[in-house]
């Protein structure tokens, strides 16, 4: 099953059959209602000093870490590397392995496994889980999605965004899709591009997805500063870009036309680079209306790059759905006039991960946690904006009871059979269960995209992420008292796992 991850590469619809009954399960825990910290944002201007913070969310899909200018890729992200480099950039920064899991660990603040939803790539999110954006809304703020929702599409309407917390959706329920014709992939290859709960895919037949996205992000900011009041936006603008299909318009393919000879690889950046122009014009739309002043800006890719697909993630080893660090170490920054000077210009090492956003923007929203279940996340944003040291400790990238009958993963009987499981402790990381053949480390086209590895494959391997982030060297026999550790703390993870809404089978169409 987990050897499904291709599928969206080739451009088939993969779609979660569930049953029903399992939307509404509730589950039950502690709450951990502390957002804890009384540090308040400081504020650069006088005049908005009683006003919230806009927040903005910028989600890239599929953007490698070697694809961006300030990590020394060919690909040209002006705008991005401004951006970053007058805020925050987070380089110790983790999502999840594919497009939809990761939406749901920023809309819930909660790990898969505690969602039910910790198997393979399924666009769904559990009516009981409480979003991100109904606590922003509950706080006062104007909340809008424009573009990749990636959570629940299809199925009901009960799933969709209006449905979730946002005051205004214009954009795709699943993924894949084509950015010309907003269809999903696969035979069947239906509409899916919506206004709120309204398809309105054929009247965009023909406009590329960056564009559209783009004025609508850019229609909802000007029409929100003409408000006379002085509600709070929070703009969760999450592009299609750059996710396969390879698709731009010619223009954009024409600046790499001499530079990149590799088709995939020149078509890649064109979509990179256009994406960029549209993060550009976005800002330009909030400084020239005034609300840039006192926004937070967050950016953010969802998870790694496919190399079969012109991305990027070397150095790093491994892709998009595998738990090497190229798979789920991502490109992230965060910047705001709002931020001092001490911390603009800096790059951040702490550990952070995509559950943190929850916390994260409720604190900068002054909201609260009320009727959330568990957060696995942490507030960031002292570790962001002041540079201290993160509360965080660990990342349970994502664990899946044993489905191998293999004694090796039976370390002093923690398991008896072997988890699939990713584990980060401080510098750490454990990986566990069917690590087969998904480890190479790719580099891209312009450098002659030579394949290495796979490399020293193991059904147990243990790096030192700090030291060895390339994770060339499996330290797993070596060191057998850090792997006990990590084992423990696997298995103390194992008892919390949710195992009532996991009741999906994924469905090529
Ligand atoms: C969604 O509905 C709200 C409320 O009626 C409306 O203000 C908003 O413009 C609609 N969004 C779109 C994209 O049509
Ligand atoms: C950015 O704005 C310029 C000027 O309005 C426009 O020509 C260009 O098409 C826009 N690009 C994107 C990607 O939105």
């Amino acid at each position: 099953m987990r050897r499904l991850r291709s599928v969206c590469l080739y451009g088939t619809t993969l779609l979660c059959v569930f049953f029903l009954s399992h939307l509404f399960v509730r589950f039950g825990g502690r709450e951990k209602n502390d957002v804890s910290k009384k540090y308040v944002p400081t504020q650069s201007r006088e005049s908005r000093e009683s006003g919230l913070p806009n927040i903005v969310f910028i989600m890239a899909d599929d953007l490698g870490w070697g694809d961006v200018g300030y990590h020394d890729s060919i690909i040209k992200t002006p705008n991005i590397d401004r951006l970053a480099s007058e805020g925050v950039k987070l380089e110790n920064y983790y999502g999840s392995t594919w497009c939809a899991p990761s939406r749901l660990n920023l809309m819930t603040g909660r790990y898969r496994i505690h969602t039910g939803l910790y198997g393979d790539v399924c666009d769904f999110m559990a009516l009981s889980e409480t979003t991100v954006a109904e606590k922003l809304r509950e706080a006062g703020y104007y909340t809008a999605l424009v573009g990749k929702w990636h959570l629940g599409g299809f199925y009901n309407t009960e799933c969709n965004p209006p449905q979730r917390g946002f005051d205004t959706f214009f954009g795709y329920l699943g993924g894949c899709h084509g950015y010309y014709t907003h269809r999903r992939g696969g035979p069947r290859a239906k509409y899916d591009l919506f206004a709120n709960d309204t398809a309105v895919g054929p009247d965009y037949e023909g406009q590329y997805s960056t564009f559209i996205f783009t004025k609508e992000a850019q229609r909802i900011v000007e029409q929100h500063s003409k408000r006379p009041t002085e509600q709070p936006l929070f703009l969760y603008l999450s592009y299609q870009a750059v996710h396969t299909p390879l698709e731009v318009p010619e223009e954009y393919e024409n600046i790499y036309k001499n530079v990149i000879e590799d088709d995939d690889r020149r078509i890649y950046a064109a979509m990179t680079t256009c994406m960029d122009e549209a993060i550009g014009n976005v800002t330009e739309t909030l400084k020239s209306t005034g609300l840039w002043e006192n926004t937070v800006l967050i950016f953010s890719s969802d998870n790694g790059a496919t190399p079969s697909g012109g991305g990027s993630n070397w150095p790093l080893r491994g892709h998009k759905g595998v738990w090497y660090e190229g798979g789920i170490r991502l490109v992230s920054f965060v910047t705001s006039p709002l931020l001092t000077d001490q911390v603009k210009g800096t790059v951040n090492n702490e550990l952070i991960h995509m559950t943190d956003w929850f916390k994260t923007m409720l604190y900068l929203a002054k909201g609260n946690l009320k009727g959330t279940k568990p957060l696995d996340g942490y507030n960031q944003w002292e570790t962001i904006s002041m540079g201290k040291t993160t509360d965080r400790k660990e990342i349970l990238h994502n664990l899946i009871p044993g489905d191998q009958a293999d004694t090796e993963g039976s370390i002093d009987g923690f398991f008896d059979r072997m988890p699939f499981a990713t584990l980060r402790v401080g510098k750490w990381k454990l990986l566990t269960g069917n690590i087969v053949n998904e480890g190479s480390w790719t580099k891209p086209a312009e450098m002659g995209f030579h394949i290495y590895g796979p490399g020293n494959h193991g059904s147990i391997e243990l790096y030192n992420i700090e030291e060895d982030p390339e994770e060339r060297n499996n330290l797993a026999q070596t060191n057998t008292v850090k792997l006990r550790e990590l084992y423990r703390t696997l298995q103390r993870y194992s008892a919390t796992i949710n195992k009532d809404v996991l009741q999906v089978e994924p469905v090529v169409e």
